[in-house]
């Protein structure tokens, strides 16, 4: 393992346009960590770059900022290295000669851009040089395929000459290159927004909480569920769902047979009986929203929950910052222990997404 690299910097992926949003969040979470730097961002470049004042152990730094903790970044990186000069006839040589100087070990080799059209103009060359490094870092021991709980070298090319050499462990990251959900079209889905309840559980949940709680025969409420996006993921699962909304849930969703259609108002609807999940797509202040996703887990009404809050046009890491107070204050009441996690998904858009459960 590359325990003794040092890390000198934060690569911090985003959805274009919220580099503002992500650079204050990390001056916010390494502020409080007691961690000192400062973030570099261009408007729409798809990162931040987070610079350390001072270097320090690459798994300690990993360690007191945890992938889990961050909203806005797709990704979190730590950044190890960086080549500014890369010739164009020969990548590879430079690269494995870096990563073998750092005295890296590594399971896996991500090759990654910015998600921005001029970056992924570059996904063509990555994609033919990746297996050529690959090979080279294989036979100089830098790379061990199938060493699973080994650290994930990303490349994250700026240019085709420049690349910054970063570092994450593969529990303490997004699973997807360039923290992107690739995610299938169920056949039944009504609309895209599907996909952001099935990237939500992945990016969300363990693959422990989500075998547990995603079984069949278990109940979900869905609320603001038209057209059934949401829904069909808890139906095709074999869980009964109650979809909320006065409007119409499309047939294919109906057709599952796992669907009560509630035609009532969200805010004011509560169950007769306890359910495992109740989810939240309506669209909403998101401190209106916040409260009613507590008030739920906090009284038992469900087990947990996870839920949309549509961001403001300004100062949208402070709202995110409210709506967890909100929540906490609630939680405390009852003197909940509970989990909070938010994450703005690659199917979010002007929102982000967050689970709540109690413990
Ligand atoms: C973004 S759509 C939900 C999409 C859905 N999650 C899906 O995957 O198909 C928001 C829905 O919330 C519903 N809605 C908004 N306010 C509501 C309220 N107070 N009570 C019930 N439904 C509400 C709207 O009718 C709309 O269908």
């Amino acid at each position: 393992m590359s325990s003794a690299a040092l890390a000198y910097s934060l690569i911090l992926y985003c959805r274009p346009g919220f580099e503002n949003e992500c650079a204050a969040e990390a001056s916010a979470l390494a502020g409080r960590r007691g961690i000192s730097g400062f973030a570099k961002t261009t408007p729409q470049s798809g990162y931040v770059h987070y610079v350390l004042h001072d270097a320090v152990n690459w798994l300690d730094l990993a360690e007191a900022l945890p992938f889990n903790d961050w909203v806005f970044p797709r990704q979190r990186v730590i950044g190890v290295g960086r080549i500014d000069d890369l010739p164009e006839r020969d990548r590879v040589t430079p690269i494995a000669d870096a990563v073998a100087e750092l005295g890296l070990r590594v399971g896996r080799v991500w090759g990654e851009t910015a998600d921005t059209n001029d970056a992924k103009e570059l996904s063509g060359f990555i994609r033919r040089f990746s297996p050529h490094l690959e090979k080279a870092l294989t036979r100089q021991g830098s790379l061990k395929p199938r060493h699973d709980d080994w650290p994930t070298l990303h490349l994250f090319f700026r240019s085709a000459s420049s690349v910054d050499i970063g570092l994450t462990l593969p529990h303490d990251a997004s699973p997807w290159p360039m923290g992107i959900a690739r995610l299938r079209m169920p056949r039944a889905a009504p609309s895209r927004s599907t996909l952001k309840l099935a990237e939500a559980f992945m990016a969300l949940m363990s693959r422990e909480e989500q075998q547990s709680t995603l079984r069949a025969g278990l109940k979900a409420v869905d609320l603001g569920a038209a057209p059934g996006g949401w829904t069909l993921q808890f139906a095709e699962r074999g869980l009964h769902v109650t979809a909320v909304d006065n409007g119409p849930i499309a047939d294919s969703v109906l057709d599952t047979g796992m669907v009560e259609h509630v035609r009532a108002d969200g805010f004011a609807w509560r169950p007769q009986r306890r359910v495992e999940w109740m989810v939240c797509d309506m669209v909403e202040q998101p401190s209106r929203v916040a409260q009613l996703v507590a008030d739920w887990v906090a009284t038992g009404r469900c087990q947990r929950s996870i839920f949309n809050l549509k961001l403001p046009m300004k100062k949208r890491w402070e709202e995110i910052e409210r709506c967890r107070k909100l929540i906490d204050q609630r939680m405390r009441l009852h003197d909940d222990k509970y989990v909070l996690r938010m994450k703005h998904l690659y199917h979010d858009r002007e929102e982000i997404t967050a689970y709540l459960a109690r413990v």
